[in-house]
Protein backbone atom coordinates (compact mmCIF):
# COMPACT_ATOMS: atom_id res chain seq x y z
CA UNK A 1 0.00 0.00 0.00
CA UNK A 2 1.02 3.97 -1.16
CA UNK A 3 1.41 5.83 2.15
CA UNK A 4 0.85 9.37 2.22
CA UNK A 5 2.35 11.57 4.55
CA UNK A 6 1.25 15.51 5.06
CA UNK A 7 3.62 16.39 8.01
CA UNK A 8 5.54 18.50 5.55
CA UNK A 9 2.31 21.12 4.78
CA UNK A 10 1.16 21.60 8.49
CA UNK A 11 2.74 24.65 8.68
CA UNK A 12 1.49 25.90 5.42
CA UNK A 13 -2.27 25.12 5.49
CA UNK A 14 -5.04 24.59 7.82
CA UNK A 15 -5.63 20.22 8.09
CA UNK A 16 -9.15 20.98 8.34
CA UNK A 17 -9.31 22.80 5.06
CA UNK A 18 -8.02 19.49 3.45
CA UNK A 19 -10.88 17.21 5.03
CA UNK A 20 -13.33 19.71 3.79
CA UNK A 21 -12.56 18.96 0.33
CA UNK A 22 -15.66 17.05 -1.47
CA UNK A 23 -13.73 14.11 -2.92
CA UNK A 24 -17.29 11.58 -2.13
CA UNK A 25 -18.49 14.37 -5.43
CA UNK A 26 -15.73 13.60 -7.31
CA UNK A 27 -16.00 10.20 -6.99
CA UNK A 28 -19.70 9.76 -7.62
CA UNK A 29 -18.82 11.32 -10.97
CA UNK A 30 -15.98 9.36 -11.26
CA UNK A 31 -18.34 6.30 -11.66
CA UNK A 32 -20.45 8.14 -14.38
CA UNK A 33 -17.60 8.69 -17.07
CA UNK A 34 -17.52 6.73 -19.57
CA UNK A 35 -13.22 6.24 -19.36
CA UNK A 36 -13.16 5.21 -16.05
CA UNK A 37 -12.48 1.32 -17.06
CA UNK A 38 -8.85 1.55 -15.20
CA UNK A 39 -10.49 1.63 -12.16
CA UNK A 40 -11.95 -2.20 -12.51
CA UNK A 41 -8.53 -3.57 -13.95
CA UNK A 42 -6.67 -4.67 -11.32
CA UNK A 43 -10.02 -7.05 -10.70
CA UNK A 44 -10.89 -8.26 -14.67
CA UNK A 45 -7.43 -9.19 -15.04
CA UNK A 46 -7.52 -13.00 -15.48
CA UNK A 47 -5.74 -16.37 -16.24
CA UNK A 48 -7.14 -15.99 -19.75
CA UNK A 49 -5.82 -12.67 -20.28
CA UNK A 50 -2.20 -13.22 -18.84
CA UNK A 51 -1.55 -16.53 -20.36
CA UNK A 52 -2.81 -14.80 -23.57
CA UNK A 53 -0.06 -12.01 -22.90
CA UNK A 54 2.42 -14.64 -21.68
CA UNK A 55 2.03 -16.36 -24.49
CA UNK A 56 2.73 -13.58 -26.61
CA UNK A 57 5.82 -12.28 -24.56
CA UNK A 58 7.12 -15.73 -24.68
CA UNK A 59 7.40 -16.15 -28.58
CA UNK A 60 9.08 -12.25 -28.45
CA UNK A 61 11.62 -13.70 -26.01
CA UNK A 62 12.45 -16.84 -27.99
CA UNK A 63 12.64 -15.42 -31.10
CA UNK A 64 14.20 -12.03 -30.72
CA UNK A 65 17.50 -10.09 -29.20
CA UNK A 66 15.64 -7.37 -29.18
CA UNK A 67 12.21 -5.66 -29.26
CA UNK A 68 11.07 -2.02 -30.68
CA UNK A 69 8.14 -0.43 -28.92
CA UNK A 70 6.02 2.02 -31.39
CA UNK A 71 3.80 4.36 -29.43
CA UNK A 72 3.51 8.11 -27.80
CA UNK A 73 2.29 9.22 -24.32
CA UNK A 74 0.24 6.86 -22.82
CA UNK A 75 1.02 3.73 -25.42
CA UNK A 76 4.97 4.23 -24.03
CA UNK A 77 5.66 5.58 -20.87
CA UNK A 78 4.24 3.30 -18.53
CA UNK A 79 6.00 0.20 -20.53
CA UNK A 80 9.33 1.97 -20.34
CA UNK A 81 8.54 3.12 -16.13
CA UNK A 82 7.54 -0.45 -15.25
CA UNK A 83 11.09 -1.52 -16.78
CA UNK A 84 13.11 0.58 -15.18
CA UNK A 85 11.48 0.95 -11.76
CA UNK A 86 11.42 -3.21 -11.40
CA UNK A 87 14.76 -3.65 -13.75
CA UNK A 88 16.78 -0.92 -13.79
CA UNK A 89 17.04 2.10 -15.79
CA UNK A 90 20.07 0.05 -17.26
CA UNK A 91 17.74 -2.75 -18.30
CA UNK A 92 19.33 -2.89 -21.87
CA UNK A 93 22.96 -3.16 -20.35
CA UNK A 94 22.69 -5.94 -17.95
CA UNK A 95 23.58 -9.66 -19.02
CA UNK A 96 20.08 -11.42 -19.43
CA UNK A 97 17.73 -14.11 -21.35
CA UNK A 98 15.06 -11.25 -22.32
CA UNK A 99 15.30 -8.96 -25.45
CA UNK A 100 16.58 -5.48 -24.58
CA UNK A 101 13.90 -3.13 -25.45
CA UNK A 102 13.96 -0.22 -27.31
CA UNK A 103 11.20 2.43 -27.42
CA UNK A 104 10.60 4.89 -31.14
CA UNK A 105 7.89 6.40 -32.71
CA UNK A 106 7.68 8.47 -29.58
CA UNK A 107 9.33 11.66 -31.96
CA UNK A 108 9.78 12.93 -34.87
CA UNK A 109 13.70 12.35 -34.91
CA UNK A 110 15.24 10.96 -37.67
CA UNK A 111 18.50 10.75 -35.66
CA UNK A 112 16.88 8.90 -32.99
CA UNK A 113 15.16 6.32 -35.31
CA UNK A 114 18.37 5.94 -37.33
CA UNK A 115 20.29 5.39 -33.89
CA UNK A 116 17.60 2.72 -32.67
CA UNK A 117 17.93 0.70 -36.05
CA UNK A 118 21.62 1.06 -35.86
CA UNK A 119 21.61 -0.52 -32.26
CA UNK A 120 19.39 -3.33 -33.68
CA UNK A 121 22.05 -4.24 -35.82
CA UNK A 122 21.69 -7.50 -37.43
CA UNK A 123 20.38 -9.18 -34.24
CA UNK A 124 16.77 -10.64 -34.40
CA UNK A 125 14.20 -8.56 -32.90
CA UNK A 126 10.07 -7.79 -33.10
CA UNK A 127 8.25 -5.16 -32.94
CA UNK A 128 4.84 -4.03 -30.54
CA UNK A 129 3.20 -1.05 -32.20
CA UNK A 130 0.96 0.23 -29.91
CA UNK A 131 -1.61 3.10 -30.72
CA UNK A 132 -5.17 3.75 -29.18
CA UNK A 133 -6.15 5.53 -31.96
CA UNK A 134 -4.26 3.84 -34.70
CA UNK A 135 -3.34 7.30 -36.11
CA UNK A 136 -0.97 8.59 -34.31
CA UNK A 137 1.22 10.71 -36.63
CA UNK A 138 4.96 9.59 -34.77
CA UNK A 139 4.09 6.61 -34.22
CA UNK A 140 2.35 5.65 -37.95
CA UNK A 141 5.89 6.76 -39.33
CA UNK A 142 8.07 5.00 -36.94
CA UNK A 143 5.74 1.57 -37.96
CA UNK A 144 6.87 2.47 -41.92
CA UNK A 145 10.18 1.85 -40.77
CA UNK A 146 10.09 -1.15 -38.71
CA UNK A 147 8.10 -2.45 -41.02
CA UNK A 148 9.65 -2.67 -44.15
CA UNK A 149 12.85 -3.53 -42.03
CA UNK A 150 10.84 -6.31 -40.79
CA UNK A 151 10.02 -7.26 -44.18
CA UNK A 152 13.39 -7.14 -45.87
CA UNK A 153 14.88 -9.25 -43.19
CA UNK A 154 12.33 -11.70 -42.28
CA UNK A 155 10.10 -11.71 -46.08
CA UNK A 156 6.30 -11.50 -45.80
CA UNK A 157 6.02 -14.16 -43.69
CA UNK A 158 8.36 -13.58 -40.88
CA UNK A 159 6.55 -9.94 -41.07
CA UNK A 160 3.41 -11.57 -40.04
CA UNK A 161 5.34 -13.57 -37.53
CA UNK A 162 7.54 -10.39 -35.50
CA UNK A 163 5.07 -7.90 -35.69
CA UNK A 164 2.09 -7.25 -32.92
CA UNK A 165 -0.34 -4.86 -32.99
CA UNK A 166 -1.76 -3.12 -29.63
CA UNK A 167 -4.96 -1.32 -30.82
CA UNK A 168 -8.64 -0.19 -29.78
CA UNK A 169 -11.07 -2.56 -32.08
CA UNK A 170 -11.90 -1.25 -35.23
CA UNK A 171 -9.04 1.48 -34.89
CA UNK A 172 -6.79 1.53 -38.56
CA UNK A 173 -4.16 0.20 -36.86
CA UNK A 174 -6.75 -3.09 -36.42
CA UNK A 175 -8.33 -3.13 -39.35
CA UNK A 176 -4.55 -3.01 -40.86
CA UNK A 177 -3.55 -5.89 -38.83
CA UNK A 178 -7.00 -7.99 -39.65
CA UNK A 179 -6.03 -7.37 -43.57
CA UNK A 180 -2.48 -8.08 -43.25
CA UNK A 181 -2.30 -10.52 -40.98
CA UNK A 182 -0.87 -9.31 -37.70
CA UNK A 183 -1.28 -10.48 -34.30
CA UNK A 184 -3.40 -8.22 -32.59
CA UNK A 185 -4.24 -7.21 -28.41
CA UNK A 186 -7.31 -5.80 -27.87
CA UNK A 187 -7.22 -2.46 -25.71
CA UNK A 188 -10.24 -2.26 -23.20
CA UNK A 189 -12.10 0.55 -25.33
CA UNK A 190 -13.11 2.34 -22.08
CA UNK A 191 -9.43 2.89 -20.83
CA UNK A 192 -7.55 6.25 -22.15
CA UNK A 193 -4.12 6.20 -23.10
CA UNK A 194 -2.51 7.42 -19.95
CA UNK A 195 -4.40 5.34 -17.46
CA UNK A 196 -3.12 2.36 -19.88
CA UNK A 197 -0.05 0.46 -18.06
CA UNK A 198 -2.20 -2.11 -16.49
CA UNK A 199 -3.17 -3.13 -19.90
CA UNK A 200 -1.67 -5.02 -22.25
CA UNK A 201 -0.33 -1.37 -23.52
CA UNK A 202 2.02 -2.26 -20.61
CA UNK A 203 1.90 -5.42 -19.79
CA UNK A 204 3.03 -7.15 -22.86
CA UNK A 205 6.52 -5.29 -23.01
CA UNK A 206 6.86 -5.89 -19.27
CA UNK A 207 6.32 -9.92 -19.48
CA UNK A 208 8.94 -9.55 -22.68
CA UNK A 209 11.21 -8.20 -20.07
CA UNK A 210 10.92 -10.83 -17.88
CA UNK A 211 8.54 -8.79 -15.12
CA UNK A 212 6.21 -10.63 -12.53
CA UNK A 213 2.74 -9.08 -14.45
CA UNK A 214 0.70 -11.44 -12.18
CA UNK A 215 2.60 -10.00 -9.27
CA UNK A 216 2.07 -6.03 -10.68
CA UNK A 217 -1.56 -6.61 -11.37
CA UNK A 218 -1.66 -8.38 -7.55
CA UNK A 219 0.23 -4.94 -6.16
CA UNK A 220 -2.82 -2.68 -8.22
CA UNK A 221 -5.33 -5.03 -6.60
CA UNK A 222 -3.75 -5.01 -3.19
CA UNK A 223 -4.04 -1.15 -3.64
CA UNK A 224 -7.48 -0.78 -4.98
CA UNK A 225 -8.63 -3.18 -1.85
CA UNK A 226 -6.82 -0.77 0.56
CA UNK A 227 -9.54 1.50 0.14
CA UNK A 228 -9.56 5.12 -1.06
CA UNK A 229 -8.39 7.40 1.75
CA UNK A 230 -4.97 7.98 0.80
CA UNK A 231 -5.21 8.60 -2.69
CA UNK A 232 -8.46 11.59 -1.87
CA UNK A 233 -5.66 12.68 1.24
CA UNK A 234 -3.15 13.40 -1.37
CA UNK A 235 -5.31 15.14 -4.32
CA UNK A 236 -7.30 16.88 -1.41
CA UNK A 237 -3.97 17.87 0.03
CA UNK A 238 -2.99 19.48 -3.66
CA UNK A 239 -5.49 21.12 -4.28
CA UNK A 240 -5.66 23.06 -1.16
CA UNK A 241 -1.95 23.86 -1.45
CA UNK A 242 -2.81 24.88 -5.21
CA UNK A 243 -5.57 27.08 -4.00
CA UNK A 244 -3.19 29.06 -2.20
CA UNK A 245 -0.53 29.53 -4.83
CA UNK A 246 1.06 26.50 -5.20
CA UNK A 247 0.80 26.16 -9.04
CA UNK A 248 3.87 23.45 -9.45
CA UNK A 249 4.26 20.57 -7.90
CA UNK A 250 7.72 18.91 -8.34
CA UNK A 251 7.33 15.08 -7.89
CA UNK A 252 11.25 14.54 -6.32
CA UNK A 253 12.48 10.38 -5.81
CA UNK A 254 15.74 9.67 -4.50
CA UNK A 255 16.17 6.65 -6.46
CA UNK A 256 17.05 6.80 -10.24
CA UNK A 257 15.09 3.87 -11.13
CA UNK A 258 11.83 6.43 -10.62
CA UNK A 259 13.27 8.64 -13.11
CA UNK A 260 11.09 6.99 -16.21
CA UNK A 261 8.31 6.92 -14.05
CA UNK A 262 8.13 10.18 -13.27
CA UNK A 263 8.03 11.01 -17.01
CA UNK A 264 4.85 8.88 -16.44
CA UNK A 265 3.27 10.87 -13.90
CA UNK A 266 4.03 14.35 -15.68
CA UNK A 267 1.84 12.82 -18.26
CA UNK A 268 -0.95 11.03 -16.26
CA UNK A 269 -1.64 14.66 -14.52
CA UNK A 270 -0.43 16.87 -17.06
CA UNK A 271 -2.98 15.66 -19.37
CA UNK A 272 -5.38 15.26 -16.98
CA UNK A 273 -5.38 18.79 -14.93
CA UNK A 274 -4.29 20.97 -17.63
CA UNK A 275 -7.76 22.15 -18.85
CA UNK A 276 -10.01 25.20 -19.16
CA UNK A 277 -7.12 27.24 -17.89
CA UNK A 278 -6.63 25.05 -14.52
CA UNK A 279 -4.31 22.54 -13.54
CA UNK A 280 -1.18 22.32 -11.02
CA UNK A 281 2.12 21.64 -13.13
CA UNK A 282 3.72 19.04 -12.90
CA UNK A 283 7.18 18.96 -12.95
CA UNK A 284 9.47 16.05 -11.97
CA UNK A 285 12.83 16.17 -10.17
CA UNK A 286 15.63 12.95 -9.60
CA UNK A 287 17.58 13.88 -6.54
CA UNK A 288 20.17 14.35 -5.05
CA UNK A 289 21.38 14.61 -8.94
CA UNK A 290 18.57 17.85 -9.39
CA UNK A 291 19.46 19.37 -6.39
CA UNK A 292 22.76 20.52 -8.59
CA UNK A 293 20.49 21.49 -11.30
CA UNK A 294 17.23 22.52 -9.79
CA UNK A 295 18.07 23.20 -5.75
CA UNK A 296 18.88 26.56 -6.20
CA UNK A 297 15.49 27.77 -7.94
CA UNK A 298 13.74 25.08 -5.56
CA UNK A 299 15.48 26.68 -2.16
CA UNK A 300 15.09 30.66 -3.09
CA UNK A 301 13.03 30.59 -6.71
CA UNK A 302 9.49 32.20 -6.64
CA UNK A 303 7.30 30.83 -3.94
CA UNK A 304 4.79 28.64 -6.39
CA UNK A 305 6.11 24.94 -5.83
CA UNK A 306 4.76 22.50 -3.73
CA UNK A 307 7.14 19.13 -3.54
CA UNK A 308 5.86 15.48 -3.42
CA UNK A 309 9.01 12.72 -2.30
CA UNK A 310 8.71 9.41 -3.15
CA UNK A 311 10.42 7.30 -0.86
CA UNK A 312 11.29 3.37 -0.75
CA UNK A 313 11.68 1.22 2.56
CA UNK A 314 13.80 -1.59 1.20
CA UNK A 315 16.13 -0.46 -1.58
CA UNK A 316 17.21 -3.88 -4.17
CA UNK A 317 20.86 -3.31 -3.29
CA UNK A 318 22.18 -1.74 -0.13
CA UNK A 319 26.22 -1.48 0.12
CA UNK A 320 28.76 -0.23 2.10
CA UNK A 321 30.80 3.13 1.92
CA UNK A 322 34.17 1.53 1.96
CA UNK A 323 36.80 2.10 4.95
CA UNK A 324 40.36 3.19 4.14
CA UNK A 325 43.09 5.68 4.94
CA UNK A 326 43.67 7.36 1.82
CA UNK A 327 40.78 9.09 1.00
CA UNK A 328 40.71 13.00 1.76
CA UNK A 329 37.49 13.62 1.64
CA UNK A 330 36.37 14.19 5.33
CA UNK A 331 33.96 11.50 4.90
CA UNK A 332 35.93 8.88 6.92
CA UNK A 333 33.43 9.14 9.96
CA UNK A 334 30.70 7.38 7.91
CA UNK A 335 33.17 4.72 6.26
CA UNK A 336 30.83 1.51 6.84
CA UNK A 337 27.49 3.39 6.65
CA UNK A 338 24.90 1.64 4.24
CA UNK A 339 23.81 3.76 1.37
CA UNK A 340 20.20 3.74 2.30
CA UNK A 341 20.92 5.08 5.29
CA UNK A 342 22.67 7.67 3.65
CA UNK A 343 19.56 8.26 0.81
CA UNK A 344 17.69 8.37 3.89
CA UNK A 345 19.15 11.16 5.49
CA UNK A 346 19.84 12.87 2.50
CA UNK A 347 16.00 13.02 2.01
CA UNK A 348 15.53 14.16 5.30
CA UNK A 349 17.87 17.11 5.07
CA UNK A 350 16.34 18.24 1.63
CA UNK A 351 13.03 17.94 3.38
CA UNK A 352 13.41 19.91 5.99
CA UNK A 353 16.11 23.04 3.98
CA UNK A 354 12.74 23.10 1.79
CA UNK A 355 10.11 23.47 4.36
CA UNK A 356 12.27 26.23 5.83
CA UNK A 357 12.63 27.57 2.10
CA UNK A 358 8.89 27.48 1.90
CA UNK A 359 8.14 24.88 -0.29
CA UNK A 360 5.30 22.77 1.30
CA UNK A 361 6.48 18.76 0.95
CA UNK A 362 4.06 15.48 0.13
CA UNK A 363 5.60 12.56 1.49
CA UNK A 364 4.28 9.22 -0.31
CA UNK A 365 6.28 5.88 0.86
CA UNK A 366 6.25 2.32 -0.91
CA UNK A 367 7.51 -0.62 0.00
CA UNK A 368 10.59 -1.45 -2.41
CA UNK A 369 11.14 -0.89 -5.94
CA UNK A 370 9.26 -4.36 -7.11
CA UNK A 371 6.36 -5.35 -9.80
CA UNK A 372 3.87 -5.46 -6.87
CA UNK A 373 4.68 -1.75 -5.53
CA UNK A 374 5.07 -0.49 -9.48
CA UNK A 375 1.20 -2.25 -9.57
CA UNK A 376 0.34 -0.37 -6.58
CA UNK A 377 2.11 2.68 -7.45
CA UNK A 378 0.60 3.39 -10.94
CA UNK A 379 -2.71 2.22 -9.77
CA UNK A 380 -2.48 4.92 -6.72
CA UNK A 381 -1.38 7.90 -8.79
CA UNK A 382 -4.30 6.88 -11.08
CA UNK A 383 -6.67 7.25 -8.55
CA UNK A 384 -5.68 10.25 -7.09
CA UNK A 385 -5.53 12.50 -10.35
CA UNK A 386 -8.43 11.49 -11.31
CA UNK A 387 -10.29 12.62 -7.74
CA UNK A 388 -7.76 15.59 -7.79
CA UNK A 389 -8.47 16.78 -11.67
CA UNK A 390 -12.87 16.10 -10.46
CA UNK A 391 -12.58 18.33 -7.56
CA UNK A 392 -10.54 21.00 -9.37
CA UNK A 393 -13.91 20.87 -11.81
CA UNK A 394 -12.26 19.60 -15.06
CA UNK A 395 -12.86 16.02 -16.61
CA UNK A 396 -9.70 13.76 -16.04
CA UNK A 397 -10.20 11.87 -19.55
CA UNK A 398 -9.29 13.43 -22.77
CA UNK A 399 -6.99 15.60 -24.00
CA UNK A 400 -8.31 17.71 -26.49
CA UNK A 401 -5.44 20.57 -26.00
CA UNK A 402 -3.25 17.75 -28.16
CA UNK A 403 -5.43 18.34 -31.23
CA UNK A 404 -3.95 22.14 -31.87
CA UNK A 405 -0.20 20.99 -32.70
CA UNK A 406 -1.85 18.01 -34.78
CA UNK A 407 -3.62 19.82 -36.50
CA UNK A 408 -0.92 22.31 -37.66
CA UNK A 409 1.30 19.38 -38.30
CA UNK A 410 -1.09 18.19 -40.79
CA UNK A 411 -1.31 21.39 -42.35
CA UNK A 412 1.93 22.28 -42.68
CA UNK A 413 2.65 18.35 -44.39
CA UNK A 414 -0.07 19.17 -46.39
CA UNK A 415 -1.70 15.64 -45.13
O1 LIG B 1 -3.47 9.76 -22.77
C1 LIG B 1 -3.70 9.71 -23.94
O2 LIG B 1 -4.73 9.17 -24.41
C2 LIG B 1 -2.72 10.25 -24.96
O3 LIG B 1 -1.66 10.92 -24.39
C3 LIG B 1 -2.19 9.14 -25.83
O4 LIG B 1 -1.59 8.17 -25.01
C4 LIG B 1 -1.19 9.60 -26.88
O5 LIG B 1 -1.66 10.75 -27.52
C5 LIG B 1 -0.98 8.50 -27.91
O6 LIG B 1 -2.16 8.20 -28.56
P1 LIG B 1 -2.40 6.84 -29.31
O7 LIG B 1 -2.24 5.73 -28.34
O8 LIG B 1 -3.79 6.93 -29.83
O9 LIG B 1 -1.38 6.76 -30.41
Amino acid sequence: MIKVNIEGVKEFVDEREIREIDTKKALVELESLYENGWVDLPESYNTELSQEIKGVAGKIISESKALVVLGIGGSYLGARAAIEYIKSPNYNALPKQTPDIYFAGNNASGEYLSQIIELIGDRDFSVNVVSKSGSTIETAIALRFFKSMLESRYGAGGLKERLYVTTDKGSPLSKMAVREGYRCLEMPAEVGGRYSVLTVVGLLPCAAAGIDIDEMMAGAKEERSAGIDNACLYASTRQVLYRMGKKIEMLACFEPSFRSTGEWWKQLFGESEGKEGKGIFPAFADYTADLHSLGQYIQQGERTLMETFVSFDQPRANPVIPGGSLHDDKIGPIAGMDMHTINRSASEAVKKAHIEGGVPVIELLAPSLSAASFGAMTYFFKRSCAISALVSGVNPFGQPGVEAYKKNLFAILGL
